[in-house]
């Protein structure tokens, strides 16, 4: 029985265009001069989130870790919503390598986000000089964790006040950031408002093999570039990886189409009784009694999904159909009891 992977939307192959444009694409050494394929997607992708500059790096992680060491120095407190990715699943590094002590907000805003009256407090006021120094937030939208949730234009713009009336520096990791725009039918620019940097995911969704683009002012991406090589991300000929980037992000009109894939999941759970929430975007989390019970029966179906905490985590993209999520509801009917726990 072939599996059907919702793991995430990072498991998806690479489309023949996407290894036909790879293997033409026009190259340079990136790191004695510029890549012509990476400088060109590093311009396209600033423009669509309204920045000046934008820099290529091989992954999401990198680009939020070159971000935090620009911002933040020993020292220094960064505030991030609880769950966040640079919290939790990049190893702490947003510690260790840039130096921030981190704080997590709850999310008293909805899930994955926290209030703008949660950023002012937690700034609070310059303490004695023995004290830590609150000086980033960094953002999340879509968040992951929460499941996908979305973080509207209004409400990113008052956190954003927030925080620069605290004097604090934004970092919006937006590696689903394409998806958030989509579920509100704004341009992606639309939700970079104030922020200092974003990191974008070319990897999630949109199919490309690897490759994040980390976007801000020309100087902050420039200081980005000499980071990025101490961390050992300058390329050579990576315009390769820049051409499936280009590729990838020929997908964004078609996100909405793995946004109904995930509510056409979603309702069908509900149909047999599983208490699946609505989902916001492309990420569906599933509260169950024993989510390791769950996905081994899933696994024995064939279905792959993850555990996120107590929820088994699907994640519909680009290389499955309507038809395989179909199928998918009929392999996990008969486990219904296991992942409602009746
Ligand atoms: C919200 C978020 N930020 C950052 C990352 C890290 O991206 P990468 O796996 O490319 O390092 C992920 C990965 O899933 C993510 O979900």
């Amino acid at each position: 029985m072939r599996p059907i992977d919702l793991r995430s939307d990072t498991v998806t192959q690479p489309s023949p265009e996407m290894r036909a444009a790879m293997a033409s694409a026009e190259v340079g050494d990136d790191v004695l001069e510029r890549d012509p394929t990476l400088a060109r997607l590093e311009g396209r992708v600033a423009e669509l989130l309204g920045m000046e500059a934008a820099l290529w790096v091989p992954s999401g992680c990198m680009g939020n870790l070159i971000a935090l060491m620009l911002h933040l120095r020993r020292g220094d407190r960064f505030l991030a919503p609880a769950q966040a990715h640079v919290l939790g699943s990049e190893l702490g590094t947003g510690a260790w390598l840039a130096g921030g002590m981190p704080e997590a907000l709850a999310w008293e805003g909805g899930p994955g986000r926290p209030t703008p009256a949660q950023v002012t407090k937690a700034a609070g006021s310059p303490g004695p000089y023995y004290t830590l120094r609150t000086t980033l937030l960094c953002l999340e939208n879509t968040h992951n964790f929460a499941g996908g949730t979305v973080t509207p234009m209004a409400e990113h713009r008052a956190l954003v006040a927030a925080a620069k009336a605290a004097k604090l520096a934004v970092h919006l990791d937006g590696a689903r950031l394409w998806h958030a725009a989509a579920a509100l039918d704004l341009p992606p620019a639309a939700l970079t408002g104030g922020v200092d940097t974003v990191q974008v995911c070319l990897s999630k969704g949109l199919g490309a093999p690897m490759g994040s683009l980390l976007a801000g002012s020309k100087a902050l991406v420039g200081e980005g570039r000499r980071v990025r090589k101490m961390l050992g991300g300058g390329v050579r000929q990576g315009g390769v990886a820049g051409a499936a980037g280009l590729v990838a992000l020929d997908y964004l009109p078609r996100i909405t189409e793995d946004h109904a894939k995930t509510q056409r999941l979603a309702e069908g759970l509900r149909g047999f009784g599983i208490a699946a929430p609505m989902p916001e975007t492309n990420i569906l989390l599933v509260p169950v009694p024993d989510a390791m019970a769950a996905l081994a029966a899933l696994e024995a179906a064939g279905v792959r999904a993850l555990p996120v905490g107590p929820a088994v985590r699907f994640i519909p993209h680009r290389d499955l159909a309507m038809a395989d999520i179909e199928e998918a509801l009929r392999r996990i009917e008969p486990l219904a009891p296991v992942l409602r726990g009746a």
